[in-house]
């Protein structure tokens, strides 16, 4: 089958998938996404008249629109998520698996006629600066305008594309539909999705993604945890390099001695903060700037160095929380052409979420449409509620921040939520001791992260639900990687979570982080000390600088740093229990360093 298609495509092999797709969910139209201006307020105009978008007040939040879900669809569902690999033993434990030939039979059952009443958008869009040698291509056909319109902001995304791809470039093809199909007459809902069924579904060897049902960030917006950590993943493992949930910053001292670092954290554990971090009054000189807040993509440079690109476009960040005390930057980055999605509004039209501001408004609109008051009892804003908005209005852009080379990579940090057990800081002592502590990291479960509020649940490299085959085999991975590389990064650890008897939050965090970071570099400069302790080297209290900060009292910070002997024997056993899930493909070095923890603690 032919099918009409515009000038600017030339790739026949694209074409002819395009059509296959068209036949198979039968959709009522083909509209190929150009990326233009006229084409997105098209878009934006037709989603206000359906309901799917409010625009906001002009005055208040110039070009910006919020959208509320469907309350059945409001956050990615690992549950629902696959890795269809030929093997099941590749795609390890960590990841749902279904026979790749028996899934492909499901989603043509599904897909079929799953469009029926609606336009297909073909969207060409480059993760990573277009052409550049790290940056890769993929086409998400969607049924969903919202997703065109995020896909805008969140990608490079548009025709300029095709120049790259030419007649016969390599794309990652990305099917996605809400799974909502329309019946001649039927009126459409401002929402779609499908509420019974939900597939997120990958093919590591094919390098194809079909996801079914879902319209909400990860789940839809496929560049972002589909494309750029499930199935790069996996490219990178076969190519040597690595794909990571990680934010990455600079950091220069008032001497202009520049660092970058990239940092994994767990879904809605502080990357976007971090990310744009504006350091406190004692560090003036000090600047802080964002390449990226959520996914690193990570290539060994012929120097023996690591060097990093953000392959996304812009920050589908977390809204609660977020203000101009904890992280002023996003909320100056967030003043116009932004897209809300499941925040508050407020009477005068403009949006509100729990955290934004002390004083709580007396009526607002929640995230489901309802009038909403305090007395109400519920939360206003979803607790995922986001934004999505374009990087080049982050007042904190790293200025290399689009450079197709990367910016070269000093050091890893890595950090989950825990309450007690876990120190502030401390930097592994090798390469090999790095990866272990981060295999083992753990995260305590939030309203973010589904489970009982307060489990912890093992989230190795902040990649539990992203990476794309089996766990121990990414352990290796990073092992060899590091055993590659003439200068491999330094790997720190920290926790800004730990909370004292009443359960309060013990480090103050946010711009303070600047503090730990401001130790790091002096570590990586031979500069600062740092004493011996059962994970790494650790700061003593003097080894820190505490200007303004008086609250800290070298009590305090011992409770912060502090390596209770029983607590990480119990640590060890429940390390045991999750390394044992991954037995069939576990390091040895893992193994080695688990034994000599032991031995350390006697158990
Ligand atoms: P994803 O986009 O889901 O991958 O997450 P993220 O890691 O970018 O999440 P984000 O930065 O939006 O984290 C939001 C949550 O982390 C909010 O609950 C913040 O209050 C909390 N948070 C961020 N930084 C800090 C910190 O330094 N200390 C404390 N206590 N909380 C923090
Ligand atoms: C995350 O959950 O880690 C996110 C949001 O960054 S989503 O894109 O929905 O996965
Ligand atoms: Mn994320």
């Amino acid at each position: 089958m032919s099918l009409p298609h515009p000038a600017f495509v030339q790739h026949a092999k694209l074409i002819d998938w395009v059509a296959q797709i068209a036949a198979l969910t039968q959709a009522d139209a083909v509209h190929w996404v150009d990326g233009s201006e006229a084409e997105n307020e098209a878009l934006l105009a037709q989603m206000v008249a359906a309901g799917t978008l409010t625009k906001l007040n002009p005055a208040k939040r110039p070009n910006s629109y919020a959208a509320f879900s469907d309350p059945s669809d409001v956050a990615r569902v690992e549950d629902r998520t696959f890795v269809c690999s030929q093997d099941k033993a590749d795609a390890g434990p960590n990841n749902n698996w279904m026979d790749p030939a028996e899934m492909r039979g499901t989603l043509r059952g599904l897909f079929e006629g799953c469009m029926r009443g609606r336009t297909m958008y073909v969207i060409p869009f480059s993760m990573g600066p277009l052409g550049s040698p790290i940056a890769h291509i993929g086409i998400e056909i969607t049924d969903s305008p919202y997703v065109v319109a995020s896909m805008r902001i969140m990608t490079r995304m548009g025709k300029q594309v095709y120049d790259v791809l030419g007649t016969d470039g390599e794309f990652v093809p990305c099917v996605h539909t809400v799974g909502a199909p329309l019946a001649a007459g039927q009126a459409d809902v401002p929402w779609p999705c499908n509420k019974d069924t939900k597939y997120i579904v990958h093919f590591p060897e094919t390098r194809e993604i079909w996801s079914y049902g879902s319209g909400y960030g990860g789940n839809a917006l496929l560049g972002k945890k589909c494309f750029a950590l499930r199935i790069a993943s996996t490219m990178g493992r076969d190519q040597g390099w690595l794909a990571e949930h990680m934010l990455i910053l600079g950091v220069e001292s008032p001497q202009g001695e520049k660092r970058y670092v990239a940092a994994a954290f767990p879904s809605a554990c502080g990357k976007t903060n971090f990310a744009m971090l504006i350091p406190p009054k004692a560090y003036a000189g000090w600047k802080i700037t964002t390449v990226g807040d959520d996914i690193a993509w990570i290539k060994p440079g012929s120097d023996g160095r690591l060097y990093a690109i953000n392959p996304e476009n812009g920050y589908f960040g977390v809204a609660p929380g977020t203000s101009v005390k904890s992280n002023p930057n996003a909320m100056a980055m967030l003043g116009e052409n932004v897209i809300f999605t499941n925040v508050a509004l407020t009477e005068d039209g403009d949006v509100w979420w729990e955290g934004m501001s002390k004083e709580v408004p007396a009526a607002l609109t929640d995230w489901q449409g309802k009038l909403w008051t305090p007395a109400s009892g519920t939360k206003a804003a979803h607790p995922n509620a986001r934004f999505t908005v374009s990087a080049s209005q982050c007042p904190s852009l790293d200025a290399a921040w689009d450079d197709p080379a990367g910016v070269p990579i000093s050091a890893f940090i890595f950090g989950g939520r825990r309450s007690s057990t876990v120190p502030l800081v401390c930097e592994a002592r090798s390469w090999e001791d790095g990866v272990y502590m981060a295999a083992t990291m753990g995260s305590e479960t939030t309203a973010a992260a589904m489970g009982a509020q307060g489990q912890t649940r093992r989230d190795p490299f902040a990649m539990l639900p992203f990476c794309g085959y089996h766990m121990g085999d990414y352990f290796q991975h990073w092992l060899s990687m590091g055993e590659k590389l003439a200068q491999p990064p330094a790997i720190f650890c920290v926790n800004w979570f730990r909370v004292d008897e009443n359960g309060k939050f013990i480090w103050p965090g946010f711009g303070d982080n600047m503090r730990v970071l401001e130790w790091m570099v002096g570590r990586l400069n031979g500069t600062a000390s740092a004493r011996d302790t059962l994970l790494g080297w650790a700061p003593d209290y003097t080894d820190i600088n505490w200007t303004d900060l008086a609250d800290m009292s070298p009590a305090l910070f011992d409770k912060l740093m502090s390596l209770d002997a029983d607590a990480w024997r119990r640590e060890l056993l429940s390390h045991d229990e999750w390394l044992a899930k991954l037995a069939d493909r576990l390091p040895p070095a893992i193994e080695a360093k688990r034994k000599r923890l032991g031995e350390a603690l006697a158990v």
